[in-house]
């Protein structure tokens, strides 16, 4: 029997009580298809911080390096935001995405047709078939460029840089190019080329990529734009492929039209078969530790970690699946309405476990 290795890192937060319920998804999708994982259990963000005093402590870089995936939770709260940027609890996250070469970062906006009604977009805007995935890049642009602070005319001021080189820019367009080819053949490439000369050569750059990929219907648009048409006529989209933060800010977006933030699953990959796995909503600090926040993400992580890292499309199909039929019958508060059953973090674990079995 195939035996994994997982690095996990529960992080801050909600993010051990969701972090949990993944992991007892993933014993039980083992047993039912035939994998065993083992978990190697890690500090990462504020917990991280309170232990050793660094977001990103040596041996979890190690651990994750060795390992056959990552499985994170989430990081960051309150109590850590006062610390300077480089010590903060998110400086570990972008810590471990450099670290370990995790350039591509895909983010499924799918809607389950049982959440249609949870979403604050009409339905008749939604659609039947809402799926949409962003491709964003995560180890340069304005996230990693030079940042300071100087003084400028006796005034504080302070920069940060956004910087693309055509290598960083192919070799994202390629997983948007190769996703597209996959799915519907739609790839839009977002930036704001009409203002930025990093985006002028990221588009000029992906244009002269599209002749490899005759298959693919390529289109541009300009991120302020494409934060409206998300909303105004969100089926025009299939994959959408972007930078480090107009990804980050557009997949927050996207994840609204699925229902709740609380659903959005997502995975970072490396150039080798490494991935990292993690819901795309933050620590919750405020509902932490009352068993009501939402695993769902946390668990459809998990399901693209098989299919990813692992190449188990069928046992991922089935964790997807039973999220689906969970939530026929259950919601947590986040997602709940009427005439539904409201249940904990653990409860809609152990549905997805029924529904699985
Ligand atoms: C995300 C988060 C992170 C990011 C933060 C926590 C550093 O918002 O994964 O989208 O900005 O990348
Ligand atoms: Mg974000």
């Amino acid at each position: 029997m195939k035996n994994y290795h997982i690095t996990v890192l529960k992080g801050d937060g909600i993010g051990p009580e969701i972090v949990d319920e993944a992991l007892k998804v993933l014993d039980a999708a083992g047993e039912k298809y035939g994998f065993s994982a083992q978990y190697d259990f890690r500090l990462m963000g504020g917990c991280a911080i309170d232990a050793t005093g660094a977001p990103l402590p040596e041996d979890t870089v190690d651990s994750c390096k060795k390992s056959d995936s990552v499985l994170l939770g989430a990081v960051g709260g309150e109590k850590w935001d006062n610390l300077p940027g480089d010590r903060r609890p998110e400086a570990g996250l972008l810590g471990i995405r450099s670290a370990l070469g995790l350039y591509a970062n895909l983010r499924p906006a799918k809607i389950f047709k049982a959440l249609k009604a949870a979403s604050p977009i009409k339905e008749s805007i939604i659609g039947d078939n809402l799926d949409i995935l962003v491709v964003r890049e995560l180890t340069g642009g304005i996230y990693f460029g030079e940042r300071g602070r100087r003084e400028i005319g006796g005034e504080k001021a302070a920069f940060d840089t956004e910087m693309y080189t055509v290598p960083e820019i192919q070799r994202i367009a390629r997983v948007g190019f190769e996703m597209a080819k996959k799915r519907s053949g739609r790839l839009c490439s977002v930036d704001k080329a009409n203002i930025l000369e990093s985006s002028r050569l990221w588009r000029e750059t992906v244009i002269a990529m599209a002749k490899d990929y005759p298959e693919v219907e390529l289109s541009h648009m300009y991120v302020d734009n494409c934060a409206m048409q998300l909303i105004r006529k969100p089926s025009q989209f299939d994959v959408i492929v972007t930078s480090n933060m107009f990804g980050d800010i557009l997949s927050d977006e996207a994840s609204m039209l699925s229902g709740s933030i609380g659903m959005l699953a997502s995975a970072s990959l490396a150039e080798s078969s490494l991935g990292l796995y993690e819901p795309i909503h933050g620590s919750a600090p405020d509902i932490a530790g009352k068993g009501v926040a939402n695993p769902l993400a946390t668990i459809l992580s998990a399901a693209m970690m098989l299919r990813y890292s692992f190449g188990l499309g069928e046992a991922a199909d089935a964790i997807e699946n039973a999220v689906g039929s969970a939530l026929e019958t259950c919601r947590t508060p986040d997602i709940f309405e009427e005439g539904f059953r409201k249940v904990s973090t653990a409860q809609m674990g152990g549905e997805v476990i029924a529904q699985l079995k």
